[in-house]
């Protein structure tokens, strides 16, 4: 049976270490780490997320807070916010909640916000498969390298199959694999013999968004599995990308849907928020 890999407690663990971390860099330089979130409009999945990354914020002990601007708002004025953040020194993240209304181009916006700033880690990983030197990677990538490591599982020269070529994730985790020296396949929609490539992956990350895509006899025996995926059923349930129940038989560790790569998404936005500080401050 696998061992599941419990994001929640993972990431509970983290939060001290950064409460601690950030109650030393106040004591040092008499200034806590600053995370604002702008989001525009009321879609209200996006206002739950905006909540939990300020309460998040705090737990830590950074300043945080929401700069929330009706659907209404222009670009122009959005651009102004964001120009206003780049040059405040006690701003050291800024992140803009996706989904914009359709009337603002988010290409335009997400360029906008300063590289030493984007705790998206948008920046860092625009062009291609490589992290830019000195800059973070976004959350959800950054996540799943954490959730591996944790494994104790030596990344370099296994081979990892990133199922999923997104820009948010597939791609961006593919790159950080590729960092820490694994050989990376990637899978796709249109991948013919995607339970060949399973069967010979040491590491599984599935970030498609199809419930059960990873079946269990496509898992080799041992793997860590990372499961990205969020999907909601029919009768309401909440599954991942992997058929958790039959990947376990066979697999060495495997992330749970939900717990498992979601609560260390923002956790890992924290420590993007710290890392930016890191830089200011120095
Ligand atoms: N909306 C959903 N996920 C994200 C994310 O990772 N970053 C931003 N900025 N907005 C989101």
């Amino acid at each position: 049976m696998a061992q599941i890999i419990d994001g929640r407690a993972i990431a509970a663990g983290l939060y001290e270490q950064m409460r601690q971390e950030v109650e030393e860099l106040d004591a040092r330089y008499g200034r806590r780490p600053g995370l604002y979130v702008i989001i525009v409009g009321e879609d209200p999945a996006s206002q739950v997320y905006v909540r939990n990354k300020e309460i998040a914020a705090r737990k830590v002990g950074m300043v945080s807070e929401a700069i929330r601007l009706p659907g209404s708002t222009s670009q122009e004025e959005l651009l102004s916010v964001i120009d206003s953040l780049n040059r405040d020194p006690a701003v050291d993240g800024i992140l803009v909640q996706l989904p914009l209304p359709s009337h603002i181009d988010k290409d335009t916006v997400i360029a906008a916000v300063a590289p030493d700033k984007d705790v998206d880690g948008f920046f860092g990983m625009k062009s291609g498969l490589t992290l830019k030197a000195g800059y973070v990677a976004p959350c959800t990538p950054r996540a799943a390298i954490h959730l591996i490591r944790t494994t104790g599982m030596k990344i370099e020269g296994s081979h990892a199959l990133v199922i999923g070529r997104g820009e948010l994730v597939g791609k961006p985790v593919a790159g950080l694999l590729l960092g820490e020296n694994a050989t990376v396949t990637i899978a796709h929609s249109r991948t013919r013999n995607l339970r060949d490539l399973a069967l010979t992956a040491d590491i599984i990350v599935a970030a498609v968004g199809r419930p059960h895509l990873v079946t269990g006899d496509m898992v080799k025996p041992g793997a860590v599995l990372i499961d990205v995926g969020i999907n909601t059923l029919e009768d309401g349930s909440i599954v991942g990308d992997i058929d958790f129940e039959a990947a376990c038989q066979r697999a060495g560790y495997i992330t749970p849907v939900p717990g498992g790569v979601g609560p260390m998404t923002i956790a890992m936005l924290m420590r993007n928020t710290l890392d930016c500080y890191s830089k200011h401050i120095s």
